[in-house]
């Protein structure tokens, strides 16, 4: 079976990606701009010089993905600006990468999205550094690096958001990121809903269309201030007609004895389903769609503190 996967990758031209960091250099340091006060005058930036400078088709790619139905996109060889060493405690002094944030926040606001932080993660800053925190060895954090992640979807614990909603109360529909450093080389994973869909029996696909699952927040969130979803489905159709679901090995379960064996069969079919498996590198920016693909990050022994991974996420709607 060949994989559903829709995965756009374009790569900038050298000239094009200095051109752009020459140009958003210049803009961004007349003045002191911060990702969570300053973000829409960022993503002006950003937008404006990314517009002008990028090709046509790699343009056109990233305004018509959210409508294409698309799972994936990566964008590579964007302007890398000095890095500051990795913050290894999850926060950093944010104008230090204005560059980084215009290109960012830019390509989201091409995309057609609005970036979005939730008040119960990150302290409700708008960029997550995603680096491995010491505070955070041994759980299955953003903030993890020796403990494994299986497959998932980002804060599974809400519901799908109706069309034009405040998206801070919903499940996030799309994850970005813009990779500082991965010198461990450490791979993410996707994979297409659809491609677990189409490897489960008719019983297992219904069962998992049931509102018979408990499933509860991941270990990033802050606890007291998100509960877990009850008597909800891990599997159900969009308003688009397309599947999409909400799922973490580690808080889903099943209330009745069906949903516990629909849970069963889908967690056998995941490993049999084809991925991709992405080394991001500096200079790349990637977009999932939260709701129809599943990722997944292996336990990895990170470069020392200021060398250390260091990928910056943003959630959008
Ligand atoms: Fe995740």
């Amino acid at each position: 079976m060949t994989s559903l996967l829709q995965f756009a990758r374009y790569r900038v031209e050298d000239g094009v990606r200095d051109l752009l960091g020459k140009e958003i250099s210049a803009r961004v340091s007349e003045t002191n701009l911060e990702s969570d006060l300053d973000d829409a005058i960022l993503a002006g930036i950003g937008a404006y010089a990314l517009r002008r400078h990028l090709p046509g088709d790699i343009l056109q790619g990233i305004q018509v993905f959210t409508a294409a139905g698309s799972h994936a996109l990566l964008l590579s060889n964007l302007p890398m600006q000095e890095f500051p060493p990795t913050p290894v405690s999850g926060f950093g002094d944010e104008t230090e990468l204005a560059v980084t944030n215009a290109i960012h926040l830019g390509l989201i606001r091409i995309l057609g999205c609005t970036p979005f932080a939730v008040r119960y993660e990150n302290d409700g800053r708008l960029v997550r550094n995603v680096v491995p925190n010491p505070a955070a060895s041994g759980t299955t954090s953003s903030w993890g690096a020796d403990s494994e992640f299986f497959w998932h979807t980002d804060n599974p614990h809400q519901p799908f958001g109706p069309p034009g909603s405040d998206p801070r109360l919903y499940t996030p529909p799309y994850l970005t990121f813009y990779a500082v450093r991965n010198e461990e080389r450490v791979p993410t994973e996707i994979a297409a809903l659809d491609d677990v869909v189409v490897r489960l029996d008719e019983e297992t696909r219904l069962g998992l269309t049931a509102a018979e699952f408990e499933i509860g927040a991941p270990d990033s969130n802050d606890r007291e201030a998100t509960g877990p979803l009850v008597r909800t489905e891990v599997l159900e159709i969009g308003p688009d007609g397309r599947h999409r679901a909400r799922y973490d090995r580690g808080t889903t379960v099943g209330i009745t004895d069906a949903a516990k064996r629909a849970l069963e069969r889908w967690c056998a079919v995941l490993p049999t389903v084809p991925s991709a498996e992405l080394v991001l590198e500096t200079g790349d920016f990637m977009i999932f769609d939260n709701r129809r693909v599943l990722h997944r990050r292996k336990a990895f022994t990170p470069r020392p503190h200021v060398r250390a991974r260091w990928l910056r996420r943003c959630y959008a709607a």
